[in-house]
Formats: C-alpha cells, structure tokens, sequence
C-alpha cells in the first residue's frame, strides 16, 4: 500500500487543488476540522466540486481530525459550567433546558410580531445579571440589521427587572447594519472588543434579511450562501472562544413541498439549520401571548411553552 501523505492543510485532501482549497477557505472551510463536519451535499454545492470528490475529501479529513476523547463526566462538568442566560419566562426555560445556551448558536425563527426582536431585547438585559441570578454576568452586542433596536423598551425592561437603565443601556453595544458587508464585518472584527468588554451575548437581529435583499434570484445563491457560511462560522468562533450565546432571529417562507401541516420554514436553507444548535418556532397567540416550540435541539426533547409579552418584558 502506498505510504499515505500525513494532511495537514486543506491541499493535502484527495482531489482538493490549490484553487478549490482557495475557494473552500474564501467560504469559510479553513481548517480540516471544518471539512470533517460538512455535509457532503453542502461542500459540493458551494465548493463546485462533485459529490462523490467532496465526499472524498470529508472522509479524509475526518480520517486526519485528531480526537481528543473526554469521558461523559468531563463533558458535563464542562456544560455545567458554561452556563445559560434565563429568558424570564420559566416554562421556557423548561423548555430549553435552564435557558439559552452559551457556547451556541440558538436561532428564533416565525412571522412578523411573534416576539423574536422581543426576545433579543429581553436576552440583551438578562444576560448582565450575575450567573447566580440567571445571567452570564457580561454585555451584549447587538447587530440591528432591520433597525428595530429600542433603547427606551430596553430601558423599561432594566425598571421592570429592579436594574439601573443608564448602566444597562450602557452595556449594549449597538451595531446598525445596512449592508451583508457591514453585518459580516461587525462579526469579523468582534473579537478584541468582545474580549476586552465582557460580552456574553451576541444578538443578530436578523440574520437573512440584508442577505435576502441583496442576493436576488438563483444566480446570486451560491455567493449568498457562502458568504453567510463564513458569517456563521466567525459567530461560532466567537461563541467557542469566549464562552458566549449567539441569539440569531430569522424570517419564515411558505414551503410549497409541504402540503400537510404547517409549511412554515425558516430561510437560509442548510448552512443556517446546520449551524443552529438550537432552533425555536416563535407563533403569535391570542393577544399577548406567544407559542414558542422546541424544534431542534441537541439534548431537549421537542415540546411547546407559552410565554407572554407584557409591559415588564417576557413572562410565563
Ligand atoms: P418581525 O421583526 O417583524 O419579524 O417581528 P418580531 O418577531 O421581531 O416581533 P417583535 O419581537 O417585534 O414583537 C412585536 C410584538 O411585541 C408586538 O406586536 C407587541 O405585541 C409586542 N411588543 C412590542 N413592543 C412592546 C412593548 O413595548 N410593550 C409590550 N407590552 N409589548 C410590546
Ligand atoms: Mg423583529
């Protein structure tokens, strides 16, 4: 058998060339790690390669993936500690297992109005009361891309929590993006300010819709696909390093494949329902009340909870 070449850049994999492995990395697969956990469909449709070429090259990467194995007790000592921000409704909690989660990427999906922006703002004050308390004890950073940040039900929310609301305010950083490019960037550059300020939650307040308006028709897919790999990739990054909760809302479409039950389906195909760790459906109820499911999750079991949007923010 023919000595196999050790792989250690993206090169080394069977059929991947200079050029692909330069197209690969523009898309956000920099590293054999990233490889090794793509799909195979989703590595040939952005890369150009072909299906069983990608396959190929997944399996060899996984192949060259060195594991570091930890028992079931390190890892949930590691879970234990990492902690999650409560979102002031206890059934929702519940449902997700104490609240949201840090180290992840949780995604809020559904139509206008089912209380996913009111979500963020709840999370954005949250997320700075002590871990004791139900917080992660840091800031928030918050990209606006739809410019439906309100300081002043921030504000309200800080009086209903018993919290000083200068010092809240004060402690959302505030990105207004009205381009992918600006969106892409405040993440990209994140780093040395989510280190040097504590920030412990990332809110993308929504993820698609810069990218929906600017990438139009099939033509434009590919390109917008890629670049919101690499977008969710850097988020994951963040989320990884620095021990901190993504919160991503995101539109709905009809799905026409699906004839029975609800066709409604978050946008951004693959690369978002991969990146998701955890997805929740947000519907409007009567009034002020919302339905919140569990859709997926890596350890919950699907269900619903209610929760409602009063003056003081959300409620069970
Ligand atoms: P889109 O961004 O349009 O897709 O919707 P969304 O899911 O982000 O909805 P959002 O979180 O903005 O929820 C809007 C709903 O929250 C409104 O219909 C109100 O019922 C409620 N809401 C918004 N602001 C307030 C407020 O200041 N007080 C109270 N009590 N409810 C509010
Ligand atoms: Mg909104």
């Amino acid at each position: 058998m023919a000595k196999e070449k050790s792989i250690k850049e993206l090169e080394d994999l069977p059929g991947v060339g200079p050029t692909t492995a330069e197209k690969l990395k523009q898309l956000g697969y920099d590293s054999i790690e990233k490889i090794a956990t793509a799909s195979p469909h989703e590595l040939s449709e952005l890369s150009g390669m072909k299906l069983e070429a990608a396959k190929q090259a997944i399996d060899a990467a996984k192949q060259a993936t060195t594991l570091d194995y930890k028992t079931a007790s390190e890892v949930n000592e590691k879970r234990r500690l990492l902690g999650r921000i409560q979102t002031g409704a206890k059934g929702l909690d519940e449902l997700l297992g104490g609240g949201i989660e840090a180290n992840a990427i949780t995604e809020a999906y559904g139509r206008f109005a089912s209380g996913k922006t009111q979500l963020g703002f709840q999370l954005s004050v949250n997320v700075q009361r002590p871990v004791e308390s139900g917080g992660l004890g840091g800031k928030t950073l918050f990209i606006d891309t739809e410019g439906t940040f309100r300081p002043d039900r921030i504000e309200q929310l800080a009086k209903a929590a018993e919290l000083d609301p200068k010092q809240v305010l004060d402690n959302i950083l505030v990105v207004r993006a009205t381009t992918t490019d600006q969106q892409i960037l405040a993440i990209e550059r994140a780093d040395k300010l989510v280190k040097e300020s504590n920030v412990k939650l990332i809110v993308v307040d929504s993820l698609m819709s810069l990218f929906r308006s600017e990438f139009i028709g099939r033509g434009a897919l590919n390109e917008r696909q890629g670049k919101l790999n690499v977008h969710i990739h850097n988020l994951q990054k963040l989320a990884d390093n620095h021990d901190l909760a993504v919160y991503i809302t995101n539109q709905v479409m009809d799905n026409p494949g699906i004839l029975f039950g609800d066709p409604t389906t978050p946008v951004g195909g693959n690369i978002v329902a991969h990146a998701a760790t955890t997805r929740l459906y947000m519907r409007k109820s009567k009034e002020d009340k919302r339905i919140v499911r569990l859709v997926d999750s890596p350890n919950m079991p699907e269900g619903e909870a209610v929760i409602k949007i009063t003056p003081d923010g959300i409620k069970d």
